[in-house]
């Protein structure tokens, strides 16, 4: 019997160096693509995926976070009394239930391993799900959802999604090898974190933000030394929990937004209005005017 996946993790705790001023007094991922704050795109896609607790990895001035996924209740009483029922209904259908939240906090920001790591006992010795909130994934059905079908079709173990990127590119991110496809899925050779060169990364496919991992990789995580950049990257505790236990990964359908870089979020926020039937023809009219006056574009 599969291990049923029921919790996420949530890492949210970090600087966002790569947007200030807008991530001096406002977490990152509370930045909306359209109108809706990143963290909550990444929720969203947990639940519809069958998650039922998340667990939120905090630091300081994050509070944001936390009230956006509590009741607002002056907010809530002013819309009753004005019969405003489509607003109250967006607020509620937001809103994990009475204790389905959990947060904890990473009192230093010393990379995702570490963030990840700090969720240890509220996770306990169950797999869960884990999710970059500032990657916002385009897919439907969503990402969390489609990697869920592999880790049930396969009888559990590790999954990663992943995606092709241009291989000038390779050397941003973590890069997996892949062997033995099945459709869109596959078993995970290897992996390196940021190749310097080209002939290091063993393929273009790239990590790119959802994971379903084992309880075990905590102690892979505590018997981590600082890698890449001084953090403690989750990287290094995935290869070596490759040694005892089988990686899937998945090339999923659907297109990631690295919505802690200026360009993946102006992109995010294009791709979701035009995905919008209540804003797009007048989004797409409005763009159409940007670029006739951008005509090397
Ligand atoms: P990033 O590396 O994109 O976030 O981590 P960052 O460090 O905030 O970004 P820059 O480079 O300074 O602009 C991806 C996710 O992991 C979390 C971040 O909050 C983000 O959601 N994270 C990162 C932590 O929770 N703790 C950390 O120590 C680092």
């Amino acid at each position: 019997m599969v291990r049923p996946i029921k919790t996420a993790v949530f890492p949210v705790a970090g600087l966002g160096t790569r947007f200030l001023p807008a991530t001096k007094a406002v977490p990152k991922e509370m930045l909306t693509v359209v109108d809706r704050p990143v963290i909550q795109i990444a929720v969203d896609e947990a639940r519809e995926a069958g998650i039922e607790h998340f667990v939120f990895v905090t630091g300081r001035n994050k509070a944001a976070i936390e009230d956006h996924f509590d009741k607002q209740f002056e907010l809530e009483a002013t819309l009753e009394r004005r019969g405003k029922t489509a607003e109250l209904d967006l607020l509620a259908k937001g809103l994990p239930r009475a204790g389905q939240a959990s947060f904890t906090r990473q009192q230093e920001p010393l990379g995702l391993g570490h963030a990840v790591w700090c969720a240890r006992q509220i996770v306990g010795n169950e797999p869960f799900a884990l999710l970059l909130p500032d990657m916002v994934m385009h897919a439907s059905p969503g990402c969390l959802r489609q990697m869920m079908d592999v880790y049930e079709t396969h009888g559990g173990g590790n999954v990663v999604a992943v995606e092709e990127v241009p291989w000038d590119q390779v050397s941003r991110y973590g890069v997996v090898g892949a062997t033995d496809w099945q459709d869109n899925a596959f078993s995970i050779t290897g992996m390196v974190e940021k190749p310097k060169r080209r002939e290091d990364a063993p393929s273009n496919l790239i990590i790119s933000g959802r994971y379903i991992l084992q309880p075990e990789i905590f102690a892979e995580i505590e018997r981590q030394e600082p890698g890449a950049g001084g953090e403690i990257q989750i990287t290094d505790a995935m290869i070596r929990l490759m040694a005892q236990q089988p990686f899937h990964g998945l090339r999923y359908r659907g297109t990631t937004y690295d919505c802690g870089d200026k360009v993946g979020f102006l992109a995010a926020n294009v791709a979701l209005a035009l995905d919008r039937p209540d804003i797009a023809p007048g989004f797409r009219e409005a763009l159409r005017k940007i670029l006739s006056g951008h005509e090397e574009i």
